[in-house]
């Protein structure tokens, strides 16, 4: 399972790529707002697409089709790792094809339901992100629509992969991860989460104590 983190933060990057399993970044509008003291969007984006070895994806926010178009165009010119995130809309899904047709990989965003990524598996998408922490929000069970999009995708062989967005904790992580899901993208937090456990904390001190006691 291919893990990227879900962030516009350069230090955050840098983390988790010193830790040397970072394979990948997804931003959006609102993660790259959170960063705004650092430069300008397009500052921030060259600098994250240098130092991700890997897909990064940037949104779109133009409403109709060639708007998106468009930007799509400008933004694909700032690296070869760029991939487009278009929200699932009518507008997005033609979207969807013009890219593809152009050679510029697409991930199709705010995807709710299992429907919406077959849409977007036929419009061409690269990924699908279904968001499973914002239906976790109002009290549907996210992490079902992953399920039935591996289904869909091994019923239709389609080769869109899924990237299980809008992680709040690690236990979305581990049953993305059983169900087989190509990508997860997570805040730096949840990836940290990842690695700590307290018997492990526990067990080094028992080892180092013990350690001490023998003769060299
Ligand atoms: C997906 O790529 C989005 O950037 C993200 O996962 C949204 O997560 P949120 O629901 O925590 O804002």
């Amino acid at each position: 399972m291919k893990i990227f983190l879900d962030t516009a933060n350069i230090s955050e990057i840098r983390k988790a790529n010193d830790l040397g399993i970072l394979d990948g970044v997804t931003t959006n509008p609102t993660l790259i707002a959170k960063e705004a003291s650092h430069g300008t969007f397009k500052e921030i984006v060259l600098e994250i697409l240098k130092t991700v070895n890997g897909p990064v994806s940037l949104e779109v926010t133009s409403l109709d089709s060639s708007g998106m178009v468009e930007e799509a165009l400008d933004l694909a010119k700032l690296g070869d790792n760029v991939v487009i995130k278009v929200p699932l809309t009518s507008e997005g899904l033609k979207t969807m094809k013009k890219l593809k047709e152009k050679g510029i990989k697409t991930n199709a965003t705010l995807i709710f339901t299992s429907n919406q990524g077959l849409l977007a598996a036929k419009a061409g998408a690269s990924y699908v992100s279904p968001f499973v922490g914002r239906l976790d929000d109002i009290s549907e069970y996210g992490m079902k629509i992953v399920d039935d999009l591996k289904t869909v995708f091994n019923n239709y062989n389609f080769k869109t992969e899924i990237i299980v967005a809008s992680v709040r904790h690690p236990i979305h992580v581990y049953e993305a991860s059983l169900i087989g899901a190509d990508i997860v993208t997570m805040p730096y937090q949840v990836l940290e989460k990842l690695i700590m456990h307290p018997k492990t904390d526990e067990g080094i001190e028992r080892f180092l104590e013990d350690w001490k006691k023998v003769k060299h």
